[in-house]
Protein backbone atom coordinates (compact mmCIF):
# COMPACT_ATOMS: atom_id res chain seq x y z
CA UNK A 1 0.00 0.00 0.00
CA UNK A 2 2.85 2.38 0.86
CA UNK A 3 4.78 2.10 -2.80
CA UNK A 4 1.82 2.50 -4.30
CA UNK A 5 0.98 5.83 -2.85
CA UNK A 6 5.12 6.89 -2.23
CA UNK A 7 5.53 6.21 -6.18
CA UNK A 8 1.81 8.44 -7.20
CA UNK A 9 3.54 10.91 -4.42
CA UNK A 10 6.30 11.06 -7.10
CA UNK A 11 4.52 11.36 -9.93
CA UNK A 12 2.58 14.20 -9.59
CA UNK A 13 5.76 16.20 -7.32
CA UNK A 14 7.39 15.20 -10.99
CA UNK A 15 4.27 16.46 -13.00
CA UNK A 16 3.74 19.50 -11.19
CA UNK A 17 7.16 21.49 -10.70
CA UNK A 18 9.44 19.58 -14.04
CA UNK A 19 6.58 18.71 -16.92
CA UNK A 20 3.79 21.06 -16.31
CA UNK A 21 6.17 23.68 -16.74
CA UNK A 22 8.49 22.47 -19.26
CA UNK A 23 6.38 21.59 -21.67
CA UNK A 24 5.51 24.99 -22.97
CA UNK A 25 8.88 26.37 -22.79
CA UNK A 26 10.37 23.26 -24.58
CA UNK A 27 7.48 24.42 -26.96
CA UNK A 28 8.59 28.20 -27.32
CA UNK A 29 12.05 27.11 -27.75
CA UNK A 30 11.59 25.17 -30.59
CA UNK A 31 9.72 28.01 -32.28
CA UNK A 32 11.74 30.69 -31.51
CA UNK A 33 15.45 29.38 -31.27
CA UNK A 34 17.60 31.74 -30.60
CA UNK A 35 15.38 34.57 -30.06
CA UNK A 36 14.33 32.54 -27.05
CA UNK A 37 15.75 32.32 -23.56
CA UNK A 38 14.81 29.41 -22.18
CA UNK A 39 15.69 28.59 -18.44
CA UNK A 40 14.45 25.83 -16.22
CA UNK A 41 14.47 26.32 -12.49
CA UNK A 42 14.13 23.56 -10.54
CA UNK A 43 11.88 24.00 -7.24
CA UNK A 44 12.73 27.67 -7.14
CA UNK A 45 16.69 28.22 -8.25
CA UNK A 46 15.33 31.51 -9.81
CA UNK A 47 14.54 32.76 -6.50
CA UNK A 48 17.82 31.75 -4.77
CA UNK A 49 19.69 33.39 -7.58
CA UNK A 50 17.64 36.59 -7.36
CA UNK A 51 18.54 37.09 -3.80
CA UNK A 52 22.11 36.17 -4.29
CA UNK A 53 22.23 38.99 -6.80
CA UNK A 54 20.69 41.58 -4.77
CA UNK A 55 23.24 40.68 -2.01
CA UNK A 56 26.40 40.56 -3.71
CA UNK A 57 25.56 43.04 -6.51
CA UNK A 58 22.67 45.22 -4.80
CA UNK A 59 21.15 44.84 -8.31
CA UNK A 60 18.13 41.95 -8.36
CA UNK A 61 18.49 42.25 -12.73
CA UNK A 62 22.61 41.26 -12.71
CA UNK A 63 22.06 38.27 -13.54
CA UNK A 64 19.38 39.11 -16.10
CA UNK A 65 21.44 41.88 -17.32
CA UNK A 66 24.72 40.11 -18.10
CA UNK A 67 22.73 37.07 -19.99
CA UNK A 68 21.40 39.64 -22.26
CA UNK A 69 24.30 41.41 -22.99
CA UNK A 70 26.18 37.52 -23.83
CA UNK A 71 22.93 36.73 -25.86
CA UNK A 72 20.11 39.14 -26.55
CA UNK A 73 17.00 37.66 -27.18
CA UNK A 74 13.14 38.61 -27.73
CA UNK A 75 12.11 36.58 -25.01
CA UNK A 76 13.67 34.75 -21.69
CA UNK A 77 10.90 32.23 -20.50
CA UNK A 78 11.37 30.91 -17.29
CA UNK A 79 9.18 29.16 -14.08
CA UNK A 80 9.29 29.92 -10.24
CA UNK A 81 7.91 26.16 -9.25
CA UNK A 82 5.17 25.59 -11.29
CA UNK A 83 4.67 28.89 -13.08
CA UNK A 84 5.61 30.05 -16.90
CA UNK A 85 7.03 33.06 -16.18
CA UNK A 86 7.76 35.27 -19.52
CA UNK A 87 9.98 38.54 -19.60
CA UNK A 88 9.68 40.12 -22.44
CA UNK A 89 12.74 42.20 -24.11
CA UNK A 90 11.82 43.09 -27.18
CA UNK A 91 10.03 46.65 -28.07
CA UNK A 92 7.97 45.26 -30.88
CA UNK A 93 6.31 42.70 -29.00
CA UNK A 94 5.44 45.07 -25.17
CA UNK A 95 4.51 47.57 -27.61
CA UNK A 96 1.40 45.58 -28.85
CA UNK A 97 1.30 44.52 -24.88
CA UNK A 98 1.28 48.31 -23.71
CA UNK A 99 -1.87 48.63 -26.03
CA UNK A 100 -3.95 45.50 -24.55
CA UNK A 101 -3.81 46.54 -21.10
CA UNK A 102 -6.83 44.25 -20.48
CA UNK A 103 -5.01 41.21 -21.04
CA UNK A 104 -3.33 41.73 -18.12
CA UNK A 105 -3.61 42.44 -13.75
CA UNK A 106 -0.87 43.39 -11.97
CA UNK A 107 0.76 41.12 -9.30
CA UNK A 108 0.70 42.88 -6.57
CA UNK A 109 3.59 40.58 -4.65
CA UNK A 110 4.06 43.58 -2.28
CA UNK A 111 1.42 45.19 -0.23
CA UNK A 112 -1.10 43.80 2.08
CA UNK A 113 -4.28 43.37 0.30
CA UNK A 114 -5.97 46.31 2.47
CA UNK A 115 -3.45 48.89 1.75
CA UNK A 116 -3.19 49.90 -1.73
CA UNK A 117 -5.43 46.99 -3.87
CA UNK A 118 -8.03 49.30 -4.41
CA UNK A 119 -6.33 52.72 -5.43
CA UNK A 120 -5.24 53.52 -9.07
CA UNK A 121 -1.75 51.35 -9.61
CA UNK A 122 -3.05 47.88 -8.92
CA UNK A 123 -7.15 48.25 -9.80
CA UNK A 124 -8.30 46.36 -12.47
CA UNK A 125 -10.81 46.06 -15.23
CA UNK A 126 -13.75 48.96 -15.00
CA UNK A 127 -12.97 49.75 -11.56
CA UNK A 128 -9.76 50.74 -12.70
CA UNK A 129 -11.21 53.14 -15.67
CA UNK A 130 -14.06 54.76 -13.85
CA UNK A 131 -11.59 55.70 -11.17
CA UNK A 132 -8.35 56.69 -13.95
CA UNK A 133 -11.77 59.10 -15.54
CA UNK A 134 -12.35 60.52 -12.18
CA UNK A 135 -8.58 61.35 -11.62
CA UNK A 136 -7.38 62.23 -15.08
CA UNK A 137 -8.91 65.96 -15.24
CA UNK A 138 -6.95 66.30 -11.91
CA UNK A 139 -3.72 65.56 -13.87
CA UNK A 140 -4.28 67.76 -16.86
CA UNK A 141 -1.41 70.07 -17.78
CA UNK A 142 -3.47 73.23 -17.44
CA UNK A 143 -4.81 71.72 -13.87
CA UNK A 144 -0.59 71.54 -13.05
CA UNK A 145 0.15 74.57 -13.94
CA UNK A 146 -2.24 76.66 -12.25
CA UNK A 147 -0.89 74.50 -9.17
CA UNK A 148 2.28 76.52 -9.76
CA UNK A 149 2.73 78.96 -7.74
CA UNK A 150 1.38 76.61 -4.39
CA UNK A 151 4.14 73.99 -5.79
CA UNK A 152 6.58 76.97 -5.99
CA UNK A 153 5.87 78.17 -2.51
CA UNK A 154 6.39 74.48 -1.12
CA UNK A 155 9.80 74.31 -2.96
CA UNK A 156 11.00 77.67 -1.91
CA UNK A 157 10.23 77.08 1.99
CA UNK A 158 11.95 73.50 1.65
CA UNK A 159 14.94 74.15 0.01
CA UNK A 160 15.82 77.12 2.10
CA UNK A 161 16.16 75.00 5.00
CA UNK A 162 17.30 71.74 3.37
CA UNK A 163 21.36 72.41 3.60
CA UNK A 164 21.55 72.41 7.35
CA UNK A 165 19.53 68.92 7.34
CA UNK A 166 21.25 65.81 7.49
CA UNK A 167 19.18 63.60 5.78
CA UNK A 168 19.09 64.98 2.27
CA UNK A 169 16.10 62.22 0.84
CA UNK A 170 14.17 62.69 3.82
CA UNK A 171 13.81 66.35 3.11
CA UNK A 172 13.07 65.80 -0.65
CA UNK A 173 10.63 63.51 0.48
CA UNK A 174 8.69 65.82 2.62
CA UNK A 175 8.77 68.73 -0.44
CA UNK A 176 7.33 66.21 -2.48
CA UNK A 177 4.66 64.85 -0.32
CA UNK A 178 3.34 67.81 0.70
CA UNK A 179 3.03 69.23 -3.17
CA UNK A 180 1.22 65.73 -3.27
CA UNK A 181 -1.24 66.78 0.07
CA UNK A 182 -1.69 70.49 -0.59
CA UNK A 183 -2.34 69.66 -4.65
CA UNK A 184 -5.25 66.43 -3.58
CA UNK A 185 -6.14 66.26 0.02
CA UNK A 186 -6.07 70.40 0.60
CA UNK A 187 -5.86 71.14 4.22
CA UNK A 188 -7.27 68.34 5.86
CA UNK A 189 -4.55 66.28 5.66
CA UNK A 190 -1.64 68.63 5.62
CA UNK A 191 0.44 68.50 8.83
CA UNK A 192 -0.72 64.91 10.44
CA UNK A 193 2.29 63.05 11.67
CA UNK A 194 2.31 59.51 12.93
CA UNK A 195 4.69 57.88 14.87
CA UNK A 196 6.94 61.08 15.09
CA UNK A 197 7.10 61.32 11.42
CA UNK A 198 5.40 63.60 8.57
CA UNK A 199 2.60 61.49 6.99
CA UNK A 200 4.20 61.44 3.69
CA UNK A 201 7.26 59.99 5.36
CA UNK A 202 5.41 56.96 7.27
CA UNK A 203 3.62 56.12 4.17
CA UNK A 204 6.97 56.03 1.72
CA UNK A 205 8.75 54.33 4.42
CA UNK A 206 6.37 51.57 5.41
CA UNK A 207 5.67 50.50 1.63
CA UNK A 208 9.18 50.60 0.74
CA UNK A 209 9.42 48.77 4.68
CA UNK A 210 7.32 46.30 2.55
CA UNK A 211 9.04 45.76 -0.23
CA UNK A 212 12.55 45.30 1.20
CA UNK A 213 11.57 42.79 3.49
CA UNK A 214 10.63 40.31 0.51
CA UNK A 215 15.07 40.52 -0.03
CA UNK A 216 15.97 39.84 3.36
CA UNK A 217 13.80 36.68 4.17
CA UNK A 218 13.56 34.43 1.81
CA UNK A 219 10.57 32.32 3.57
CA UNK A 220 8.75 36.07 2.79
CA UNK A 221 9.78 36.55 -0.80
CA UNK A 222 8.70 32.89 -1.74
CA UNK A 223 4.79 32.81 0.38
CA UNK A 224 4.41 36.18 -1.64
CA UNK A 225 5.22 34.89 -4.90
CA UNK A 226 3.01 31.90 -4.50
CA UNK A 227 0.05 33.60 -2.81
CA UNK A 228 -0.01 37.05 -3.57
CA UNK A 229 -1.70 40.02 -1.29
CA UNK A 230 -3.19 36.76 0.70
CA UNK A 231 0.79 36.06 2.21
CA UNK A 232 0.27 38.63 4.73
CA UNK A 233 -2.18 36.82 6.72
CA UNK A 234 -0.71 33.67 6.59
CA UNK A 235 1.90 32.48 9.41
CA UNK A 236 3.40 35.93 9.51
CA UNK A 237 6.68 36.52 10.88
CA UNK A 238 7.24 39.28 13.70
CA UNK A 239 8.43 42.08 11.00
CA UNK A 240 4.89 41.14 9.07
CA UNK A 241 2.87 41.61 11.99
CA UNK A 242 4.85 44.92 12.90
CA UNK A 243 4.11 46.19 9.72
CA UNK A 244 0.42 44.89 10.15
CA UNK A 245 -0.13 47.40 12.83
CA UNK A 246 1.72 50.50 11.31
CA UNK A 247 -1.14 49.70 8.25
CA UNK A 248 -3.97 49.36 11.23
CA UNK A 249 -2.65 52.90 12.92
CA UNK A 250 -2.10 54.73 9.22
CA UNK A 251 -5.46 53.68 8.06
CA UNK A 252 -7.19 54.59 11.55
CA UNK A 253 -5.68 57.39 11.78
CA UNK A 254 -6.45 58.96 7.67
CA UNK A 255 -10.33 57.07 8.34
CA UNK A 256 -11.13 59.68 10.72
CA UNK A 257 -10.14 62.75 8.44
CA UNK A 258 -11.81 61.51 5.61
CA UNK A 259 -15.20 60.82 7.58
CA UNK A 260 -15.16 63.80 9.30
CA UNK A 261 -14.88 65.35 5.87
CA UNK A 262 -18.04 63.24 4.37
CA UNK A 263 -20.01 64.56 7.19
CA UNK A 264 -18.98 68.34 6.04
CA UNK A 265 -19.67 67.53 2.18
CA UNK A 266 -23.05 66.01 3.30
CA UNK A 267 -24.15 68.67 5.54
CA UNK A 268 -23.54 70.79 2.55
CA UNK A 269 -25.27 69.05 -0.20
CA UNK A 270 -28.58 68.93 1.84
CA UNK A 271 -28.24 72.44 2.65
CA UNK A 272 -27.73 73.34 -1.29
CA UNK A 273 -24.39 74.51 -0.59
CA UNK A 274 -22.47 72.27 -2.51
CA UNK A 275 -19.52 74.47 -4.08
CA UNK A 276 -17.17 72.58 -7.12
CA UNK A 277 -14.03 71.53 -5.18
CA UNK A 278 -11.07 70.28 -7.11
CA UNK A 279 -9.92 68.49 -4.07
CA UNK A 280 -9.44 64.66 -4.90
CA UNK A 281 -10.60 64.04 -1.64
CA UNK A 282 -13.94 66.01 -2.18
CA UNK A 283 -14.19 64.61 -5.90
CA UNK A 284 -13.69 61.12 -4.37
CA UNK A 285 -16.39 61.37 -1.39
CA UNK A 286 -18.79 63.36 -3.48
CA UNK A 287 -18.83 60.99 -6.46
CA UNK A 288 -20.06 58.49 -3.44
CA UNK A 289 -22.57 60.76 -2.20
CA UNK A 290 -23.71 61.25 -5.76
CA UNK A 291 -24.06 57.75 -6.71
CA UNK A 292 -27.03 57.43 -4.30
CA UNK A 293 -24.59 55.76 -2.08
CA UNK A 294 -24.80 52.39 -3.84
CA UNK A 295 -21.58 50.86 -1.85
CA UNK A 296 -21.92 50.65 1.55
CA UNK A 297 -20.23 52.99 3.66
CA UNK A 298 -17.13 51.05 5.00
CA UNK A 299 -16.22 50.13 1.51
CA UNK A 300 -16.32 53.07 0.25
CA UNK A 301 -14.67 55.06 2.86
CA UNK A 302 -11.85 52.59 2.72
CA UNK A 303 -11.45 52.37 -1.33
CA UNK A 304 -10.80 56.22 -0.46
CA UNK A 305 -8.28 55.60 2.18
CA UNK A 306 -6.44 53.02 -0.76
CA UNK A 307 -6.69 56.03 -3.37
CA UNK A 308 -5.17 58.31 -1.18
CA UNK A 309 -2.54 56.27 0.05
CA UNK A 310 -1.92 55.19 -3.45
CA UNK A 311 -1.54 58.59 -4.84
CA UNK A 312 0.78 59.94 -1.55
CA UNK A 313 3.18 57.08 -2.22
CA UNK A 314 3.12 57.47 -5.88
CA UNK A 315 3.52 61.34 -6.17
CA UNK A 316 5.57 61.33 -2.83
CA UNK A 317 8.35 58.77 -3.53
CA UNK A 318 8.82 58.80 -6.79
CA UNK A 319 9.67 62.22 -7.65
CA UNK A 320 11.70 62.46 -4.16
CA UNK A 321 14.23 59.62 -5.48
CA UNK A 322 14.22 60.96 -9.49
CA UNK A 323 15.18 64.41 -7.93
CA UNK A 324 17.94 63.00 -5.40
CA UNK A 325 19.38 60.27 -8.33
CA UNK A 326 20.04 63.81 -10.45
CA UNK A 327 21.55 65.30 -7.34
CA UNK A 328 24.17 62.56 -7.01
CA UNK A 329 24.88 62.56 -10.73
CA UNK A 330 25.25 66.23 -10.65
CA UNK A 331 27.68 65.89 -7.63
CA UNK A 332 29.97 63.50 -9.21
CA UNK A 333 29.40 65.62 -12.96
CA UNK A 334 30.41 69.11 -10.98
CA UNK A 335 31.24 70.21 -15.09
CA UNK A 336 27.80 69.26 -15.86
CA UNK A 337 26.61 70.93 -12.64
CA UNK A 338 28.19 74.42 -13.74
CA UNK A 339 26.79 74.14 -17.23
CA UNK A 340 23.14 73.34 -15.94
CA UNK A 341 23.22 75.85 -13.10
CA UNK A 342 24.48 78.93 -16.08
CA UNK A 343 21.43 77.77 -17.68
CA UNK A 344 19.12 78.05 -14.74
CA UNK A 345 20.54 81.43 -13.86
CA UNK A 346 20.28 82.95 -17.08
CA UNK A 347 16.72 81.48 -17.76
CA UNK A 348 15.15 81.55 -14.34
CA UNK A 349 16.37 85.14 -12.42
CA UNK A 350 13.19 85.82 -10.98
CA UNK A 351 12.19 83.43 -7.29
CA UNK A 352 9.60 81.71 -8.50
CA UNK A 353 9.74 79.48 -11.85
CA UNK A 354 6.67 79.79 -14.22
CA UNK A 355 5.80 77.47 -16.72
CA UNK A 356 7.69 78.87 -20.02
CA UNK A 357 10.87 79.10 -18.44
CA UNK A 358 10.45 75.89 -17.43
CA UNK A 359 9.93 74.70 -20.99
CA UNK A 360 13.40 76.70 -22.02
CA UNK A 361 15.36 74.70 -19.73
CA UNK A 362 16.76 72.41 -22.21
CA UNK A 363 20.11 71.53 -20.12
CA UNK A 364 18.24 70.71 -17.28
CA UNK A 365 15.40 68.45 -19.20
CA UNK A 366 18.73 66.15 -20.81
CA UNK A 367 20.11 65.68 -17.40
CA UNK A 368 16.95 64.33 -15.96
CA UNK A 369 16.25 62.18 -19.18
CA UNK A 370 19.41 60.69 -18.66
CA UNK A 371 18.48 60.10 -15.18
CA UNK A 372 15.75 58.41 -16.19
CA UNK A 373 17.67 56.02 -18.64
CA UNK A 374 20.09 55.01 -16.18
CA UNK A 375 18.28 55.14 -12.86
CA UNK A 376 15.27 55.19 -13.21
CA UNK A 377 12.74 54.52 -9.92
CA UNK A 378 10.43 52.51 -11.60
CA UNK A 379 13.72 50.74 -12.82
CA UNK A 380 10.78 47.79 -14.56
CA UNK A 381 6.77 47.94 -14.45
CA UNK A 382 4.93 45.66 -12.17
CA UNK A 383 5.41 41.99 -12.77
CA UNK A 384 1.35 40.89 -14.59
CA UNK A 385 -0.78 38.11 -14.61
CA UNK A 386 -2.19 37.08 -18.17
CA UNK A 387 -5.88 36.80 -17.59
CA UNK A 388 -6.56 34.83 -20.81
CA UNK A 389 -5.01 33.05 -23.82
CA UNK A 390 -4.06 35.85 -26.03
CA UNK A 391 -1.72 36.46 -29.03
CA UNK A 392 1.43 39.25 -29.08
CA UNK A 393 2.35 39.12 -32.80
CA UNK A 394 3.54 35.27 -32.85
CA UNK A 395 3.79 34.91 -29.41
CA UNK A 396 1.09 33.25 -27.57
CA UNK A 397 0.72 33.75 -23.83
CA UNK A 398 -1.52 31.40 -21.93
CA UNK A 399 -3.60 31.92 -19.23
CA UNK A 400 -2.12 32.68 -15.82
CA UNK A 401 1.43 33.10 -17.04
CA UNK A 402 3.37 35.78 -15.14
CA UNK A 403 4.39 38.50 -17.20
CA UNK A 404 7.37 40.96 -17.29
CA UNK A 405 7.75 43.69 -19.47
CA UNK A 406 11.45 44.66 -19.20
CA UNK A 407 12.71 48.34 -20.35
CA UNK A 408 15.89 48.09 -18.88
CA UNK A 409 17.90 45.81 -22.09
CA UNK A 410 17.29 48.15 -24.49
CA UNK A 411 18.17 51.69 -22.40
CA UNK A 412 21.93 49.79 -22.43
CA UNK A 413 21.98 48.41 -25.72
CA UNK A 414 24.42 49.55 -27.69
CA UNK A 415 22.13 49.37 -30.53
CA UNK A 416 20.00 52.04 -29.53
CA UNK A 417 22.39 54.20 -27.47
CA UNK A 418 26.35 55.23 -27.72
CA UNK A 419 28.04 54.69 -25.17
CA UNK A 420 25.34 53.11 -23.38
CA UNK A 421 27.04 52.64 -19.84
CA UNK A 422 28.44 56.25 -19.85
CA UNK A 423 26.57 59.14 -18.11
CA UNK A 424 26.12 61.12 -21.04
CA UNK A 425 23.10 64.16 -20.62
CA UNK A 426 24.08 65.54 -23.87
CA UNK A 427 23.02 62.94 -26.25
CA UNK A 428 19.53 64.30 -25.26
CA UNK A 429 20.39 67.75 -27.03
CA UNK A 430 20.96 65.86 -30.35
CA UNK A 431 18.38 65.63 -32.54
CA UNK A 432 18.49 61.95 -32.24
CA UNK A 433 19.36 60.56 -29.32
CA UNK A 434 18.06 56.92 -30.17
CA UNK A 435 20.29 55.18 -32.48
CA UNK A 436 17.64 52.65 -33.49
CA UNK A 437 13.95 54.48 -32.44
CA UNK A 438 10.81 52.72 -32.97
CA UNK A 439 9.46 55.22 -30.07
CA UNK A 440 9.34 52.34 -27.50
CA UNK A 441 12.99 52.42 -26.19
CA UNK A 442 12.83 54.59 -24.09
CA UNK A 443 9.51 54.69 -21.74
CA UNK A 444 10.37 56.05 -18.40
CA UNK A 445 6.57 56.21 -17.37
CA UNK A 446 5.98 53.49 -19.67
CA UNK A 447 2.94 53.46 -22.16
CA UNK A 448 -1.07 53.10 -23.43
CA UNK A 449 -4.01 53.59 -21.35
CA UNK A 450 -2.11 52.24 -18.10
CA UNK A 451 0.93 55.32 -18.24
CA UNK A 452 1.66 56.82 -15.67
CA UNK A 453 -0.86 59.55 -14.57
CA UNK A 454 1.45 61.92 -12.64
CA UNK A 455 4.55 61.90 -15.18
CA UNK A 456 3.52 65.69 -15.97
CA UNK A 457 3.42 66.60 -12.29
CA UNK A 458 6.43 64.63 -11.59
CA UNK A 459 8.62 66.19 -13.98
CA UNK A 460 7.73 70.04 -13.20
CA UNK A 461 8.18 69.16 -9.67
CA UNK A 462 11.65 67.62 -9.84
CA UNK A 463 12.61 70.28 -12.75
CA UNK A 464 11.82 73.50 -10.10
CA UNK A 465 13.28 71.31 -6.90
CA UNK A 466 16.70 71.06 -8.75
CA UNK A 467 16.38 74.40 -10.36
CA UNK A 468 16.25 75.76 -7.09
CA UNK A 469 18.87 73.83 -5.31
CA UNK A 470 21.39 74.57 -8.07
CA UNK A 471 20.62 78.77 -7.61
CA UNK A 472 21.28 78.45 -3.73
CA UNK A 473 23.59 75.56 -3.29
CA UNK A 474 27.11 73.32 -4.59
CA UNK A 475 26.24 69.71 -4.48
CA UNK A 476 29.56 67.68 -3.81
CA UNK A 477 29.61 63.65 -3.13
CA UNK A 478 29.43 62.88 0.62
CA UNK A 479 32.61 61.16 0.99
CA UNK A 480 32.01 59.89 4.82
CA UNK A 481 29.37 57.12 2.69
CA UNK A 482 29.05 54.58 0.46
CA UNK A 483 26.54 54.70 -1.79
CA UNK A 484 24.21 52.03 -2.58
CA UNK A 485 21.69 51.45 -5.70
CA UNK A 486 18.64 48.89 -4.02
CA UNK A 487 15.51 48.01 -4.70
CA UNK A 488 12.80 48.65 -2.62
CA UNK A 489 9.38 49.36 -3.92
CA UNK A 490 11.01 51.43 -6.29
CA UNK A 491 14.92 51.74 -7.15
CA UNK A 492 16.30 53.99 -4.85
CA UNK A 493 20.09 55.21 -3.78
CA UNK A 494 20.76 55.24 -0.13
CA UNK A 495 21.89 56.10 2.28
CA UNK A 496 19.80 59.54 2.31
CA UNK A 497 22.77 61.72 2.78
CA UNK A 498 24.38 60.65 -0.74
CA UNK A 499 25.52 64.34 -1.25
CA UNK A 500 26.33 67.46 0.59
CA UNK A 501 24.42 71.01 0.11
CA UNK A 502 26.89 74.13 0.46
CA UNK A 503 25.20 77.17 0.85
CA UNK A 504 26.99 79.28 -2.47
CA UNK A 505 27.25 82.69 -0.37
CA UNK A 506 29.58 80.53 2.16
CA UNK A 507 31.29 78.71 -0.17
CA UNK A 508 32.56 81.61 -1.55
CA UNK A 509 33.40 83.34 1.46
C1 LIG B 1 9.84 60.15 -11.42
C2 LIG B 1 8.59 60.02 -11.23
C3 LIG B 1 7.73 58.90 -11.72
C4 LIG B 1 8.04 57.80 -12.47
C5 LIG B 1 9.40 57.40 -13.04
C6 LIG B 1 6.82 57.05 -12.65
C7 LIG B 1 6.71 55.89 -13.40
C8 LIG B 1 5.55 55.18 -13.57
C9 LIG B 1 5.43 53.98 -14.37
C10 LIG B 1 6.56 53.34 -15.17
C11 LIG B 1 4.14 53.56 -14.28
C12 LIG B 1 3.55 52.29 -14.89
C13 LIG B 1 3.64 51.16 -13.90
C14 LIG B 1 3.17 49.83 -14.47
O1 LIG B 1 2.36 49.82 -15.38
O2 LIG B 1 3.61 48.78 -13.96
C15 LIG B 1 3.44 54.48 -13.40
C16 LIG B 1 2.11 54.38 -13.06
C17 LIG B 1 1.47 55.23 -12.19
N1 LIG B 1 2.00 56.39 -11.64
FE1 LIG B 1 3.85 57.11 -11.89
N2 LIG B 1 5.81 57.70 -11.99
C18 LIG B 1 6.31 58.85 -11.43
C19 LIG B 1 5.60 59.82 -10.73
C20 LIG B 1 4.27 59.75 -10.39
C21 LIG B 1 3.51 60.78 -9.68
C22 LIG B 1 4.07 62.13 -9.28
C23 LIG B 1 2.25 60.28 -9.49
C24 LIG B 1 1.05 60.88 -8.81
C25 LIG B 1 0.99 61.95 -8.13
C26 LIG B 1 2.21 58.95 -10.10
C27 LIG B 1 1.13 58.12 -10.10
C28 LIG B 1 1.03 56.94 -10.82
C29 LIG B 1 -0.17 56.12 -10.85
C30 LIG B 1 -1.45 56.38 -10.07
C31 LIG B 1 0.10 55.05 -11.73
C32 LIG B 1 -0.86 53.93 -12.15
C33 LIG B 1 -1.61 54.41 -13.39
C34 LIG B 1 -2.62 53.41 -13.93
O3 LIG B 1 -2.38 52.20 -13.84
O4 LIG B 1 -3.63 53.87 -14.47
N3 LIG B 1 3.45 58.67 -10.64
N4 LIG B 1 4.31 55.46 -12.98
Amino acid sequence: MIIPIFASLILLFLYVFVIKPLCPMIKLKMQFGQDCNMQYNFFGRDIWKRLRDMKIFNDIFWSDKEEYKKQPYKFKVSNSFWKIQIQVADPEYYKQMLHNPHYYEKANNIADKHLLQKGLIFETRDQWKAQRRILADQFQYQQLTSRLPMINKIILDGITKIGSQNNLFEQLELITGKVVIQSFFGDSMDGLKINNKDLQVEVTELINDMGELRFKSKYVFIKRLLLGTWAWNIFPIQEEMKIEQRIFKLKTMIEKVIRKRLIELRQSSTQNDQKSSNIFLDILLNDYIKNDQKKQENQAIDEVIQQFITLLFAGTDSTAVLSYHCLYYLSIHPEFQQEVRDEILSICPEEYIVEDKLKQLSKLSAFINEVLRLKNPAVNLLMRNSTQTHQVKDLTIQKNWRVIINFQFQLLSEKNFKNPNDFDYKRWLSPSPILCNNDFVYLPFSSGQRNCIGQHMALMEAKIILSQILKQYYIEPNKEVNPNWNLRFILQLQPGNCMKLFKMIEKQD
